[in-house]
């Protein structure tokens, strides 16, 4: 598989902002709830790519706090807005109004040095795409955040996520040498190097087999319970989901349902709605659904 660098990329790592133009800066309204044990807030969070009559509204105002220390997934139709809400949480895409915080803090007010240093420090993210860097190794790639904020690696960490990720005999491969499951399990490692407080997943294990997948999603839950990490993934499958401690699915740019504990059956049930939902919606014009959700996840 060829690998690019895109932009994406390098924003993610070196924690660039991506065009410089920020939305609107207003005040964080009182609505927000700011409280200590939220990591991750959105507030009338909305996302409209292009304008006038080819606008597309990915997210329609989505109201939702991740307590931290949680595993949320997110699930929806493919269109939905899942990976624009987390590019726009993770402060890699600009909102068009609404605002962002995390761990208190409105990001979509920050400056770029600011977001650089919050990033480097706060977020880690796993791409759909995995954008690793393609003529490092696969070493290279996991200890790239390090080299970058010029940290040193902790290596018993380092030998954990290897061991884990099952990454021993291919650390010294480029990513073209490395199947995409491997690749999925570099991106995996390098999102978890550097101990961050927040992960975002884009579907980290849509392209591992289901024994890779379970090893992979039990790790990210024991990350969760052992580094009080806080995580947010996107996953098609509902079995992945099920792993979490909480469930969005999306539709048409709204959260339509928010589940504590998932089980599968319950969330094929919900996607299958979701469906239902993303296809009655298009006819709907462009107003937005506020469903506000309260920072303890609750089943609907
Ligand atoms: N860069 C972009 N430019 C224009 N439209 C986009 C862009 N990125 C996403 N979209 C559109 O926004 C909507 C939501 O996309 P996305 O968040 O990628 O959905 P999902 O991850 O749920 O499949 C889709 O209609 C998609 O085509
Ligand atoms: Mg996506």
């Amino acid at each position: 598989m060829v690998c690019f660098i895109t932009l994406e990329t390098i924003t993610a790592l070196k924690g660039f902002e991506i065009g410089g133009m920020m939305a609107k800066r207003t005040s964080v309204p009182e609505t927000a709830l700011g409280l200590p044990h939220v990591a991750v807030e959105a507030v009338g969070l909305t996302k409209v790519y292009g304008s006038g009559n080819t606008a597309v509204h990915a997210l329609r105002g989505v109201d939702v706090a991740f307590e931290r220390g949680k595993f949320t997934a997110i699930m929806g139709p493919s269109g939905s807005g899942k990976s624009t809400m987390l590019h726009t949480l993770a402060g890699l895409d600009t909102v068009t109004s609404g605002h962002v915080l995390i761990s208190g803090k409105d990001i979509t007010a920050l400056n770029d040095n600011q977001l650089t240093l919050l990033r480097r420090r706060s977020i880690g993210f796993i791409f759909q795409s995995f954008n690793l860097l393609p003529m490092f190794t696969a070493e290279q790639n996991i200890v790239m955040p390090l080299t970058l904020a010029n940290k040193k690696v902790d290596r018993a960490w380092m030998h954990t996520l290897v061991q884990t990720l099952g990454l021993q005999e291919r650390l010294q491969h480029l990513p073209s040498e490395l199947s995409g499951g491997q690749q999925q399990r570099v991106a995996i490692a390098r999102a978890l190097i550097s101990k961050p407080a927040v992960v975002f997943a884009d579907e980290p294990t849509g392209n591992l087999d289901s024994v890779s997948s379970a090893e992979v999603l039990g790790f990210l839950k024991r990350s969760v319970r052992e580094l009080g990490q806080t995580i947010i993934m996107v996953t098609h499958d509902a079995v992945a989901a099920a792993h979490a401690d909480r469930a969005l699915v999306f539709a048409d740019g709204n959260i339509i349902a928010d589940v504590h504990e998932p089980q599968v059956e319950q969330m094929n049930t919900l996607l299958l709605q979701a469906r239902g939902n993303a296809v009655s919606e298009y006819a709907r014009p462009t107003t937005s659904t506020q469903i506000p959700v309260p920072p303890v996840a609750q089943t609907r």
